[in-house]
């Protein structure tokens, strides 16, 4: 059995796109430019010894390290329930409901909800959750170029009436190259063709909007989402996620959304931290824009790079294009001090391996000048 798969891994190897796992060495690097822990909360000590002490006046049981079901059977708390109502509250939405993570969310919806008679329509750059999700539903799917919303009306005018539902699925800022959905486009769209929108905000979630909601807060566009999906593992520096819908809906997922029914809950101890961070992340404001500055300024200063500072998030992608040459430079710039790691296809199309520079709110300028520093030097000399 082992050779067949040696030899794939061989494979994988030769075309520099072996992945493997390594711990993290951080006192290797004086900068972790692959992290998602975009607000900072990760390393902030200060923050989780508050969460810890806070312990002294709560039920020990909210700081219970396991569900051990489950939330259909012995699994649920009241720390769930606690933690959906706060989320559906502040995003002015009628009910949410919790997922392990942002992976099990989009696996679990999207089959659930779409069926033979359905149609998803699915933005070419989608993460991979968003892609198994409609390969496990039995709906139709066809995916649209990049933001190419002209695409997408063509498609509608086409398609809609062929269907009894439309959903049209989109990251609001997009993983690998933090460039952002047109949500009021999208909305306007879906009034026109009577669909349904689901906007995963993974990578907004924390960060935009007058509470740091996401992107759907930002553009003002709440009340026309039908299914929000935000996740706990980014901005929030946790683990687990969240969908905001209907009560109906809610419901619904409760009885057919496999990835939600056939799964241990998530920990007493992680629902709690949720909760703690989300409310913190309320009130963040001022993390959000020391890092929207540090995301402003690095790309103007790497825009001779060829990296179009087109928009404001704080994923920036550099191109390397060759999945051997973004191993190469990425080890070089590990050399330096850089946690920069190569993403290769699949994570990305063919052809267009990259850099992903991801800024948190803890980063300092003067760090990030050396670092475009060494890009741009590092650039120059490839060429
Ligand atoms: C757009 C998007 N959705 C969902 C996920 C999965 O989220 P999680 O890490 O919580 O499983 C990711 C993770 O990278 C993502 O980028």
């Amino acid at each position: 059995m082992n050779s067949k798969y040696e030899q794939k891994l061989k494979q994988l190897q030769d075309k520099g796109r072996l992945r493997d796992l390594r711990p993290l060495e951080s006192e290797k690097y004086h900068l972790n430019l692959s992290s998602n822990d975009y607000l900072g909360i990760g390393g902030n000590q200060e923050l989780q010894q508050e969460f810890y002490e806070s312990r002294s006046h709560s039920a020990l049981a909210d700081f219970e390290l396991a569900a051990s079901s489950s939330r259909l059977l012995t699994g649920d708390t009241h720390l769930a329930h606690d933690l959906e109502n706060k989320l559906a509250v502040a995003y002015r939405s009628e009910a949410a409901l919790l997922y392990n993570s942002g992976y099990h969310a989009n696996i679990g919806i999207l089959p659930a909800l779409f069926g033979k008679r359905d149609l998803i329509l699915s933005d070419k750059l989608n993460h991979a959750s968003i892609h198994d999700g409609f390969r496990l539903s039995r709906a139709q799917c066809k995916r649209y170029n990049h933001v190419d919303y002209d695409q997408l009306r063509t498609l509608l005018i086409k398609y809609r009436k062929q269907y009894e539902q439309v959903v049209i699925v989109s990251e609001s800022v997009f993983s690998m190259d933090g460039d952002v959905a047109d949500i009021a486009r999208l909305v306007d769209i879906k009034k026109e063709f009577d669909t349904l929108l689901y906007i995963d905000e993974a990578h907004g979630a924390g960060l935009y909007g007058e509470t740091g909601l996401g992107k759907v807060e930002a553009t003002a566009q709440l009340e026309d989402v039908d299914l929000l999906v935000g996740t706990f593992g980014k901005a929030w520096a946790s683990v687990g996620a969240f969908v905001c819908c209907s009560g109906v809906i809610r419901n619904y997922l409760i009885n057919h959304s496999r990835s939600l029914i056939f799964t241990t809950g998530l920990p007493p101890i992680t629902l709690n931290w949720n909760r703690f961070v989300f409310e913190k992340s309320l009130r963040m404001n001022a993390e959000r824009q020391h890092l929207q500055l540090l995301s402003g300024k690095l790309r103007s200063a790497l825009g001779s790079l060829g990296v179009a500072p087109v928009n404001s998030s704080n994923i920036i992608p550099i191109p390397k294009g060759d999945d051997q040459k973004a191993l190469l430079q990425a080890t070089e710039m590990q050399k330096c001090g850089y946690l920069i790691l190569p993403i290769r296809p699949p994570a990305v199309p063919e052809g267009t391996a990259r850099f992903r520079l991801s800024l948190c709110a803890d980063m300092q300028w003067q760090d990030l000048e050396e670092l475009a520093r060494q890009l741009l030097k590092q650039n120059s000399e490839s060429n």
